[in-house]
């Protein structure tokens, strides 16, 4: 096959690949947007190598004709959840989806592979618009935590590195990490509450503060600036406590004073 026609071949497949990373990361900026805490951490997609398909044809003896129907995971999306039980939110989240439909699923979670390997993995069906009209592209997703991302990665140079060849000590450490995956996850799933707690305040947090920075920059346009340069101490006080509450409260005050210069620039504008 030429080079011209590979082109063409992964063409919509660049495509489904660039709408489903936008779409998944169109979920997280909706959780975020409300305010929580969203199941997916982080997308990443990827249209596999012209050598990697090469590669997998000749190891299952595809025909090069036959590449699309056979091979699933010519498009690949990878989302990473901080958490195990994310990862069941997402497949439910996938599920529900009227733009996907999911053909075959593996979990190989609760049936981990001999290698140690656990992700959850889903082939689907996803339709793109071209200019020839619909064209229904399957797509291999792999949901993960990043614990188990970590290992998959570390896993697979290995697994590269020696090709079929493994030292059985290399995979025996791999297999003890894959076990120290597994604790980390389940002691991670424990302090759950614990963690979104802290990552939670750290939002609310960091929202208060560009509110407050906000509003100096627009109290910079109106007040004189030995006004200024007090606000600005007395953030940097209040900042310095690292304590919620009173930024809140500062806010809160920041606010009064601008609603004040406010009202004075309608007034004024009324004169
Ligand atoms: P292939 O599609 O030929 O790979 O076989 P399959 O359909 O049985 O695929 P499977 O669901 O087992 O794996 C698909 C993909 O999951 C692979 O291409 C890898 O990206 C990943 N994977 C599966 N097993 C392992 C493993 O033991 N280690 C690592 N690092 N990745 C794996
Ligand atoms: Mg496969």
């Amino acid at each position: 096959m030429d080079i011209k026609l590979w082109r063409e071949i992964l063409h919509p497949y660049e495509m489904a690949v660039d709408e489903l990373t936008l779409k998944f990361n169109n979920i997280i900026k909706e959780y975020r947007t409300l305010g929580e805490y969203s199941p997916i951490e982080m997308v990443d997609g990827r249209v596999k190598k012209i050598s990697s398909i090469l590669e997998k044809c000749q190891k299952k003896g595809i025909l090069l004709e036959e590449v699309c129907e056979k091979v699933d995971d010519i498009a690949g999306i990878r989302i990473i959840c901080q958490f195990v039980e994310d990862i069941y939110k997402v497949v439910e989240l996938i599920n529900s989806r009227t733009d996907i439909r999911v053909v075959e699923r593996k979990d190989y979670i609760t049936n981990m592979k001999a290698s140690g390997y656990r992700s959850y993995h889903m082939v689907i069906e996803y339709t793109i618009q071209t200019m020839k009209g619909p064209n229904v592209v399957k797509a291999e997703i792999q949901i993960r935590t990043l614990a188990m991302n970590f290992w998959a990665t570390i896993e697979h140079s290995l697994q590269y590195k020696y090709r079929r060849n493994m030292p059985p000590h290399i995979r025996e450490r791999l297999s003890a990490a894959s076990a120290a995956i597994i604790n980390l996850d389940a002691e991670m799933s424990r302090i759950r509450d614990e963690i979104m707690d802290s990552q939670n305040s750290f939002r609310i947090k960091a929202n208060i503060i560009t509110e407050i920075l906000n509003l100096i920059q627009n109290l910079y346009k109106v007040a004189n600036k030995r006004e200024i340069i007090k606000i600005q101490d007395e953030f940097y006080r209040v900042y310095s406590h690292d304590d919620i509450i009173e930024l809140e409260h500062f806010l809160t005050e920041l606010d009064v004073l601008a609603e004040g210069y406010r009202a004075q620039g309608i007034e004024d504008q009324l004169i």
